[in-house]
């Protein structure tokens, strides 16, 4: 590993001395060496336990700044996001013969709360969370369910059932790679006069497919992503997954024109670029490689002993999903302001066509309701 002698991006001076969090990741570079790889740099700025982004107490969740949140979900916008997916869920329930619900990082609980309405009630729903702030918020938002729902902070070793995630893959640390004069580099962090800098370490890392043109070029390596689908492929025995995110599939995401990367930050409704300020204050995302998301669920199967059949139920955007689960009969018997926050989920400039919901499912592949027209899944 060779570092560059001097850090490749300067930032302006955050403000440590407010941000406990920043001397602790300080502290943690230094043992390191002085260079931290920026997925770790994410993980300790959305989970360091109490300190991270999704560990505190901040809001995060809401529509309006003035609310004090961060940035607005699907759930958040409208119920009858909720009531779509509980189509969804409730087919593939009686389609694997199962008969509980497991959903990641489930927020303020707003999608639970939807989905437990529309399920039978002998449906047991089991959130697993990582943030006990989240944890006691969204028993708060169940109480009326609190005997059907059950939390847990990791996964247990064998489940059954429907698993669903809302931007949960995009939460996920990811790796950054830099293509500098044609030479590709990880990108991590350092301490530069007392303040965080971006430097790169030559690297033997490469994109999953080659980058045309000779231009720098940033982007994103999902490696924890990638072993989360593969760790529930080995967990989940029998059942169908939902996931719901920002993203694309590899051929868009590796784009030679998409050459300054996904990574955002989001606070007080407002996006920025830099990831280096306030760790811990705002939340970091990347876009999701779907094709990457798939390879790792199919690829798992292949490896079990005796292998096992994983595959793709579908792959479309959002708002196709929503309409073939019938949103527009939910729409028709909705007030007007329902109506204006339910199109936001379907609008192609809004949430409707950079969101995309894959289904995965367990040894046998059926017709899923949602992805009965539109589906992209020869995209991946
Ligand atoms: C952007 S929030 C989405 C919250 C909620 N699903 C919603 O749509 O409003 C991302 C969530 O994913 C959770 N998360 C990230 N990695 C996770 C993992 N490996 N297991 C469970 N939850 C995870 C975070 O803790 C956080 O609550």
């Amino acid at each position: 590993m060779s570092l560059l002698s001097t850090p490749s991006v300067l930032v302006p001076a955050p403000d440590h001395q407010n941000n406990p969090l920043m001397s602790i990741i300080m502290q943690e570079i230094e043992k390191l060496g002085g260079w931290m790889g920026f997925d770790r740099y994410m993980e300790m700025a959305l989970y360091y336990p109490g300190l991270g982004y999704y560990s505190s107490g901040s809001t995060k969740f809401g529509l309006m700044p003035s609310s004090g949140s961060d940035f607005v979900t699907s759930p958040e916008l409208s119920p009858l996001f909720g009531q779509c997916l509980a189509k969804q869920v409730n087919q593939a329930l009686s389609q694997t013969h199962t008969t509980e619900v497991w959903e990641f990082g489930a927020g303020s609980g707003a999608l639970a709360k939807q989905l437990l309405g529309q399920l039978e009630p002998n449906v047991h729903y089991h959130i697993i969370e990582l943030s006990a702030d989240l944890q006691s918020r969204q028993a708060k938002t169940l109480e009326k369910y609190s005997s059907r729902v059950t939390w847990h902070q990791s996964l247990p070793e064998r489940m059954e059932g429907v698993v669903v995630g809302n931007e949960v893959l995009d939460a996920m640390p990811v790796k950054l790679l830099q293509r500098i004069e044609n030479q590709w580099f990880e990108r991590g962090v350092t301490i530069y006069k007392d303040e965080l800098n971006f430097a790169d370490v030559l690297t033997d890392l490469r994109p999953p497919i080659d980058i045309s043109g000779k231009h720098d070029y940033l982007t994103e390596l999902p490696q924890q992503g990638i072993a989360f689908i593969r760790t529930l492929a080995h967990h989940l025995q029998k059942g169908a997954a939902f996931f719901i995110d920002y993203g694309f599939p590899e051929s868009e995401y590796y784009h030679a024109q998409r050459q300054m990367g996904t990574v955002v930050c989001h606070r007080a409704h407002q996006v920025d670029m830099n990831p280096l300020i306030d760790p811990g204050l705002k939340d970091i995302t990347a876009h999701v490689d779907f094709t990457a998301m798939a390879m790792a669920w199919q690829n798992a199967g292949d490896e079990m002993n005796p292998p096992k059949e994983l595959g793709t139920l579908g792959y479309c955007n959002q708002g196709r999903f929503l309409l073939n689960c019938d949103i527009t009969d939910y729409l028709s018997q909705a007030s007007i302001q329902e109506q204006n926050a339910s199109l936001k989920l379907l609008q192609e400039h809004e949430m409707g066509e950079l969101f995309k919901v894959m289904g995965l499912y367990v040894d046998q592949a059926w017709d899923a309701c949602g992805f009965m027209q539109g589906d992209k899944s020869h995209t991946l």
